[in-house]
């Protein structure tokens, strides 16, 4: 992995890097600015709502080509545990089997094309619910009742159908197609890599999950994750409360960005020598291209939670939907500790749902009814998003004009 001192834990890291990112904030916070690109970008509204777009996006970000968050290996830690992924439309099951590797498949019997698992229920076989053909954990067809009818069909050929999967610290990816060249999970994601591997994510204790929709577009979702311009007035009860309006820190990794939205205690800083500083944990939102947004917040000093929004395109250009999970960092510290993730988790999902999710929906109704021509304008305050449209223009091979 690029960029990584080796002679430094990954805790040690995170640790300079939050320092940098204090740094970063307590200039913008006693000099009241953000960081801002040269200047402000716009684009067709169209890009948003263009039917060939979309269906662009649905085969070349979510069909196959490119790794998409599943889960964290914690989530599936040990043999017989394992998970669903269907958001791309495709029934994957993942599976963690007795060696101890996760391996995705078609969540689909070989015999007549039974969906196998319906929950994430462990067990250390999959037996179809049609006519009873079992797999064991390693997709390999052990079992087949009546086998006598079936002359001339070899079980070792009728494995569960492969689809690419990739482990990599404490992420599992899928690639959700069988027959998909699987790519190598440290080049997708560059020099974004060690951002990421620092995280720990494989340290993580699972705490609560669901999902949020929006009568929206995915992209237009996303948006909301990526700037920190709409706190004041969006989040003016929450957010806004305790976190600077529009004073970002922004670190650009290629496809991927990391965002820091500092809190108002960053204005106290520059009046005391840095050493006097308070000791601040990690944190951040993370864009981990295409459709992944982790943030690492922390409640007080090393009491904190992750969070993993994973948003997917619907059927259509106006529906999406956010599968939301929080974990705790190193683990649960206590049964408060586990109070405060749940908090963290019933919190965000209110704001985002009853505050980000209704504006991108209402937004959602304006765009789709905009003349011929409409543009979005993006502030040089809103740096972050660009970069994402432009990375997945590329990826799609329609740029934008
Ligand atoms: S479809 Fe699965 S056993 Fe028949
Ligand atoms: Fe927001």
């Amino acid at each position: 992995m690029a960029d990584v001192d080796p002679g430094l834990g990954w805790a040690a890291r995170r640790k300079r890097v939050a320092r940098e990112t204090q740094r970063r904030s307590a200039a913008h916070a006693a000099a009241g600015t953000t960081d801002m690109a040269p200047g402000p970008f716009s684009q067709r509204a169209s890009v948003y709502t263009d039917p060939a777009r979309f269906a662009a996006e649905r085969a070349r970000l979510f069909g196959g080509d490119m790794p998409l968050v599943a889960g964290l290996s914690v989530d599936m830690p040990n043999p017989g545990d394992r998970l669903l992924f269907e958001e791309t439309g495709v029934p994957i099951v993942i599976l963690r089997a007795r060696d101890g590797v996760a391996r995705a498949f078609l969540n689909m019997c070989t015999h007549r094309g039974a969906k196998l698992a319906t929950d994430c229920t462990a067990t250390a076989r999959l037996t179809c619910p049609f006519h009873a053909w079992t797999f064991d954990l390693a997709g390999k067809l052990v079992a087949m009742p009546g086998a006598r009818g079936f002359a001339g069909h070899d079980k070792a050929d009728l494995g569960l159908v492969p689809v690419p999967c990739h482990e990599w610290q404490g992420i599992i990816f899928v690639q959700p197609r069988a027959g998909a060249q699987p790519v190598d999970i440290e080049a997708f994601l560059g020099d974004f890599a060690p951002e990421i591997a620092q995280l720990e994510l494989g340290r993580a204790e699972p705490v609560k999950s669901g999902e949020m929709r929006a009568a929206s577009n995915w992209k237009f979702a996303l948006d909301t994750y990526g700037e920190s311009y709409h706190f004041a007035t969006l989040h003016a009860s929450t957010i806004g409360i305790t976190h600077f309006n529009d004073m970002t820190v922004y670190d650009r990794f290629g496809r991927n960005h990391r965002v820091s939205f500092p809190d108002k205690g960053a204005a106290a800083l520059s009046t005391m020598p840095e050493s006097a500083w308070p000791e601040v944990d990690y944190g951040g939102v993370h864009y981990l291209f295409p459709n992944t947004v982790l943030f690492i917040g922390s409640i007080e000093p090393g009491k904190g939670f992750t969070q993993i929004f994973r948003l997917f395109p619907g059927a259509s250009p106006g529906e999406m939907v956010t599968k939301f999970a929080v974990y705790a960092p190193i683990g649960v510290q206590s049964g408060q500790h586990r109070a405060e993730c749940e908090y963290a988790f019933d919190a965000t999902a209110q704001v985002v749902s009853s505050e980000d999710y209704v504006i991108a929906a209402n937004g959602w109704a304006n765009l789709v009814n905009a003349p011929p021509g409409q543009r979005i304008i993006y502030g040089a305050n809103e740096m972050a998003l660009p970069g994402v449209h432009q990375a997945i223009a590329e990826a799609i091979g329609m740029p934008l004009d």
